[in-house]
């Protein structure tokens, strides 16, 4: 049976949107990216998502009065195509209540954080700053308020003594390619789903989405602490 019509909604590069691409192609995988709809028409991401075969839009904010007009828009274009499930991937606009409040439970994101820790932006300068030795990312329903949706699945990553912000970058971008997925298919499937306001799970582990490094060599922590990657 194909995979649920999904959209990605995207603002740059990409690359969450790749790993989605590539994982909606795979035999059984319960969503398939049919449409990607971006808000600024140089986006890379675009480029992607032709070459791949899929749909297109750009619906350029610039271009409307007020954020109410500009998610009617991209409300009507996801509808029009069909679309069940919504990803947003890289997307740096605010979405109304009213387009969130329609597309409830069908509605996720990828944040570079452990969320509630560090919302907004510059997520990998706030962890530095805040001294974390554990960081990574989240995939959350959205609801109206900015990065505080119920989560779906969370992904760590180790702060390494001598990690900058852009190393610790790179290292949770490549934890966000395999949550992201994952975390596509666990809505997709119904085995995530949003109950009065909180994420119901079913048949996921408790260790599923820990992404560690395997114990420190000398440490005196047991490795069932410091389990290897489940993802
Ligand atoms: C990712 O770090 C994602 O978590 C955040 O924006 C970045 C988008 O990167 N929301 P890409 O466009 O998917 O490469």
């Amino acid at each position: 049976m194909a995979g649920l019509n999904t959209g990605v909604l995207i603002s740059g590069r990409g690359s969450n949107l790749r790993a989605l691409i590539e994982a909606g192609r795979a035999s059984g995988f319960p969503a398939r990216i049919t449409l990607v709809v971006s808000n600024r028409a140089d986006a890379p991401g675009l480029r992607l998502a032709t070459d791949a075969g899929i749909a297109t839009r750009v619906i350029d904010h610039r271009d409307y009065a007020d954020r109410d007009g500009f998610d009617r828009t991209l409300d009507e274009t996801l509808r029009a195509a069909g679309i069940e499930l919504v990803c947003l991937a890289g997307f740096m606009r605010l979405l109304t209540p009213g387009f969130v409040a329609g597309w409830q439970g069908r509605l996720i994101n990828i944040h570079p954080s452990l969320l509630p820790c560090f919302k907004g932006l510059r997520t990998h300068r706030q962890a530095l700053d805040a001294g974390v030795r554990i960081h990574g990312c989240t995939v959350h329903f959205v609801t109206a308020d900015l990065d505080a949706g119920p989560i779906i699945a969370q992904a760590a990553v180790p702060v390494a003594p001598a990690a900058d912000e852009e190393s610790l970058a790179a290292r949770v971008l490549e934890a966000e390619h395999r949550l992201y997925p994952w975390a596509l298919s666990l809505v997709a499937s119904g085995r995530a789903r949003l109950e009065n306001g909180r994420v119901r799970l079913d048949g996921v582990a408790a260790s599923d989405g820990i992404l560690m490094e395997p114990t420190p060599a000398g440490s005196p922590v047991s490795s069932d602490v410091f389990g290897a990657a489940r993802l």
